[in-house]
């Protein structure tokens, strides 16, 4: 079902990477759609070695894979149409288990990160399968999951834990992240429009279950998100300059992990728009 690309798993329920392939706004449909099909089968996929990409390469490509988007809060990086900059010199290191974007009702499909500066050692991220972390869940579990609603909101900060970011960037950052509130209600459990499957939406967005008080939701939060991080749903990418991931943001979570002290540590990312999420009623 992969077709022609070379792909080599990386875990054993999340994560593949694909060799052979150089990304840019030149690759054929057929390529196009194999990777795509890659991606909805192992959520999150890899490339190393895409030096070639510059931030006009990586507009160009994510062009060809759907259609980009600019994050609704946190201007561009200067020059560029959708291109989000994650450094950690600013506090950008979304070291926090999140989906990106869940608080608006048309989260995004998916994100195309790409590592520009590296520490020499840490600065990795985390990705989850949350269609693995809803197919475990205890029947009863399942049974209430399906039945609940969460409500999802940007008023927390991304910038939390931060290492080397200056206390002034970082203020700026939580003032530019929150400068407009969203707030959105999204099913649980949700159904993947392309394949099928059913899994949870949570992360850092989430604020409260519909219907419940807020030491009930957390408490019922706490349940259901460890059942996403838990360590066998996970694949943890050690980055080198250069790499681009891609993860469906439909069926994942994802972190960074805040252990490289005071390196440097940039990436860009492109966000693909998505659709709202249908429920399992429909
Ligand atoms: C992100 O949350 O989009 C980026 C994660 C990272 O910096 O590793």
């Amino acid at each position: 079902a992969d077709g022609p690309l070379d792909i080599v798993p990386v875990a054993g329920r999340i994560g593949a990477e694909i060799r052979g392939v150089a990304l840019g706004g030149d690759l054929d449909d057929a390529t196009i759609a194999a990777i795509r099909a890659a991606l909805v089968r192992h959520k999150v996929i890899f490339f190393r070695q895409q030096h070639h990409l510059d931030d006009a390469g990586q507009e160009a490509f994510a062009e060809r894979f759907g259609k980009p988007v600019a994050h609704p809060t946190v201007p561009v990086v200067p020059g560029s149409k959708y291109l989000l900059e994650l450094d950690s010199k600013e506090g950008r290191a979304a070291s926090s288990w999140h989906t990106d974007v869940t608080f608006v009702p048309a989260y995004p499909e998916s994100s195309i990160l790409r590592a520009i500066v590296i520490p020499q050692a840490g600065g990795d991220t985390l990705w989850a399968n949350t269609a693995a972390a809803y197919e475990e869940l205890p029947e009863p579990l399942r049974q209430l999951a399906n039945s609940l609603w969460a409500v999802h909101s940007n008023l927390y900060d991304y910038a939390s834990v931060v290492t080397n970011a200056n206390e002034e960037a970082v203020k700026r950052y939580r003032e530019v992240f929150a400068s407009t509130v969203y707030e959105t209600e999204h099913p649980l459990v949700h159904v993947h429009p392309e394949s099928g499957e059913r899994s949870l939406i949570l992360g850092h967005f989430f604020k409260q279950f519909v219907g419940l008080s807020q030491a009930d939701s957390q408490r019922l939060f706490a349940t259901f998100q460890d059942a996403v991080t838990r360590p066998e749903n996970t694949v943890r990418w050690r980055w080198q300059p250069g790499d681009v991931a891609i993860w469906d943001n439909r069926a994942t979570q994802h972190r960074a992990i805040a252990d490289f002290g005071t390196q440097h540590r940039q990436l860009r990312r492109a966000t693909i728009a998505g659709t709202v999420p249908v429920s399992i009623d429909g």
